[in-house]
């Protein structure tokens, strides 16, 4: 095989006090060694990036915000996508030149194995043939690396923990985000009805065309007020509340949705993108500006209240990801799901990348795109 060319990558060093310094203060982009195929373990494949996924999780890790830390110094990147240009020896030689997508809770910054350094927002990465997935018929590198950790959440939330049937109501808080695109996905392929929610009156006719049934803006009268639309709700269900709420976004825009159930609903916790200095900065630990939620609502409505973390719950259920897993490839092939990307950046802009996902100008997925392929063979 020719020399590769050396690529980019971005690195993290330290860690900030907040999300929003840390894009200024810990992500740099620096440039990256090529691999040599040669140096291969049995068992590993080499992969030219082409596309990496941006999750709400990579900009809380530069702070330390996020409950999983690499070690630093680490690429960031959860989710990724490429090309296999080689593989060790003993490797399955069957991936080669395949267009492929990795399993982002096995390699990168959200694992925790020997492939922890090997983040998506690079040129290369060496990673074990095992974590490699072949790509969904007719999908881009875009979307398969905007797939495994937003469609497995909203899968671990929807059909694990919320139990959602057919003609249920659902209300999506954040409902433009990555998971939350992935919920109405599920949601409606699972055949329930989706109210979505939302700040920002230009998403409202974007998320009709992503699949919502029906959708509320919830900004209120000044910036970063939530008005009350528990009455936009009752309209919509004949008076009685959701069946179930899924809640990415956590603050005053959850306690307002608290009043949009029905008695007996379930309310899934997915996360808090609202209130992202719920735990300390710079990776100190404890929480101490944690969500609260009124218990008196909680008993006089009768709520399941339910905790939903896609990763922390295969740890103590390994089994839990196989099934998940296979729907989810199996829908994917059927067509009832697939990523929808509303911005790309090129990874020397990545700083400008985690700006837009922190003000929330993306809609769904984000791509980080690797230089060019040609570029890197010589
Ligand atoms: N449970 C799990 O396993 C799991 C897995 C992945 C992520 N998460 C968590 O789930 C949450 C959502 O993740 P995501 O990837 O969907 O994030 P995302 O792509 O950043 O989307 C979050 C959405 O929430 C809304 N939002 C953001 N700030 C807000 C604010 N101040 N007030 C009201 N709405 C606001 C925005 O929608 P509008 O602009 O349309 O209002 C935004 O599109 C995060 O807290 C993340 O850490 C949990």
């Amino acid at each position: 095989m020719p020399k590769l060319e050396n690529g980019l990558k971005a690195l993290v060093s330290s860690l900030a006090d907040s999300p929003l310094e840390g894009i200024e203060q810990s992500v740099s982009i620096e440039v990256q060694t090529a691999p040599n195929p040669a140096d291969l373990t049995p068992g590993e494949a080499l992969i030219a990036i082409r596309s990496a996924g941006l999750s709400w999780v990579d900009l809380l890790m530069t702070s330390g915000q996020y409950q999983h830390m690499p070690t630093l110094p680490y690429t960031p990147g959860m989710e990724f996508a490429g090309d296999v240009i080689a593989v060790g020896a003993d490797s399955d030689a069957i991936w080669l030149n395949q267009p492929v997508f990795v399993d982002c809770f096995s390699v990168g910054p959200r694992s925790s194995g020997a492939y922890q350094h090997a983040g998506g927002f690079a040129s290369y990465a060496v990673v074990p043939v095992s974590v490699i997935r072949k790509i969904p018929t007719d999908w881009t590198y875009d979307q398969a690396c905007n797939f495994a950790g937003n469609y497995e959440t909203a899968y671990h939330c929807l059909v694990t923990r919320g139990q959602l049937k057919a003609d249920e109501s659902l209300l999506i808080l954040g409902a433009s985000g990555a998971t939350g695109v992935a919920a109405i996905q599920v949601a409606k392929s699972l055949g329930a009805r989706v109210l979505a929610t939302t700040r920002t009156a230009h998403k409202v006719e974007q998320l009709k065309q992503l699949g919502a049934d029906h959708v509320i803006c919830t900004q209120g009268e000044s910036d970063g007020d939530v008005r009350r639309f528990r009455d936009d709700v009752k309209l919509l269900t004949d008076n009685r509340g959701v069946d179930c709420v899924y809640d990415g976004v956590g603050g005053p825009t959850s306690l307002e949705a608290i009043r949009c159930t029905r008695f007996g609903a379930r309310f899934l916790i997915v996360g808090w993108a609202s209130t992202p200095d719920v735990a300390r900065g710079r990776g100190r630990r404890g929480a101490p500006n944690a969500n609260r939620i009124p218990t008196n609502l909680i008993l006089m409505k009768s709520l399941d209240v339910l905790g939903c973390p896609a990763v922390i719950s295969t740890k103590h259920d390994p089994s839990l990801r196989a099934t998940r897993q296979d729907d989810l490839l199996l829908w994917a092939e059927q067509g009832r799901i697939k990523p929808y990307i509303s911005h790309r950046f090129q990874l020397q802009n990545l700083k400008e990348a985690l700006l837009a996902k922190w003000t929330g100008d993306i809609i769904g997925g984000c791509a980080i795109l690797a230089p060019d392929l040609p570029l890197r063979q010589t």
